[in-house]
């Protein structure tokens, strides 16, 4: 592929390890972030705040015509405010899908990453999904009145987004475009600190206990380069688990 790979949240953990895997096989990179920096070798860092809807737009405008694929990372914990939670996570991957999908190459792939915190969310699942058919403003509305707390906001913008990857990958069907989502359980990045602190050390000591470790950036990374790829293109529409096991084995 020679059309570039945007990836957000490049500046660091997973998303500065997906730019690196990607680069490693030779795919071009364009990275975006609150900072406008990334690793090393990715020297095309466009800054954006993904809370803002205007400036994705900008990000938008800004890209070249054509992508090989998006690799949507970025992302804020659950001490963050609900609404940012929902801002960056949910609101700005679909304005940046539905933006993307038809600026994406046949054969290429846009991947979310999700989490496995979508298992905990206090939110129906029937919910979750219909609120994809409402405008920004409309699912912060809900939000407030809902009352959820950072963590509960974290946990619904991952449920809510694996939903947004099915839906935007029925959109992408037709002009072959693959759209998916990436659920890692814990990763060793400094969100993890974050999660520490919403989730309980405890829960996430034990967490570890049952697969052996956290995972690392370089176990989540690659997967993500992978169903970027043409070797995946059969590949759609589903979550593909990168937890060690974690949720499977309980
Ligand atoms: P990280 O904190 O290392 O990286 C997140 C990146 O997103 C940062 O570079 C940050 O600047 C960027 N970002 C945050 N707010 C932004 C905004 N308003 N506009 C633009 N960029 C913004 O965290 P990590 O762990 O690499 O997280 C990446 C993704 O993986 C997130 O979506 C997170 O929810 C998800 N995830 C992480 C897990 C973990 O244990 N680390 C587990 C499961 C999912």
């Amino acid at each position: 592929v020679s059309e570039p790979v945007l990836v957000t949240g490049v500046a660091s953990g997973i998303g500065s390890a997906t730019a690196i895997s990607l680069a490693a096989a030779g795919v071009p990179v364009i990275g975006t972030d609150l900072r406008g920096d990334g690793p090393g070798d990715i020297d095309d860092v466009i800054a954006c705040d993904l809370t803002d809807p205007q400036a994705i737009d900008g990000l938008i405008a800004a890209l070249p015509e054509t992508l090989g694929g998006v690799a949507c990372v970025a992302g804020v914990p659950g001490t963050a405010p609900p609404e940012t939670v929902v801002r960056v996570n949910l609101l700005a991957a679909r304005r940046l899908g539905a933006g993307l999908i038809p600026r994406v190459v046949a054969g290429g792939a846009i991947v979310h990453v999700a989490s496995v915190a979508q298992f905990r969310s206090p939110v129906p699942a029937d919910e979750a999904k219909s609120l994809l058919a409402l405008e920004d403003a409309d699912v912060l509305g809900w939000l407030e009145r809902r009352g959820l707390d950072g963590t509960q906001a974290y946990d619904f913008s991952k449920q809510a987004l694996v939903a947004l990857a099915r839906l935007h990958a029925a959109a992408g069907l037709p002009s072959g475009v693959r759209v998916l989502s990436v659920s890692p359980g814990p990763v060793e990045t400094p969100i993890l600190d974050d999660f520490k602190t919403t989730m309980g050390a405890d829960r996430m000591d034990a967490a570890a206990r049952v697969v052996g470790r956290h995972g690392r950036t370089d176990d989540v990374a690659p997967v993500i380069a992978f169903l970027l790829s043409e070797q995946a293109r059969w590949v759609n529409a589903i979550d593909v688990l990168v937890d060690g096991g974690l949720i499977g084995v309980r």
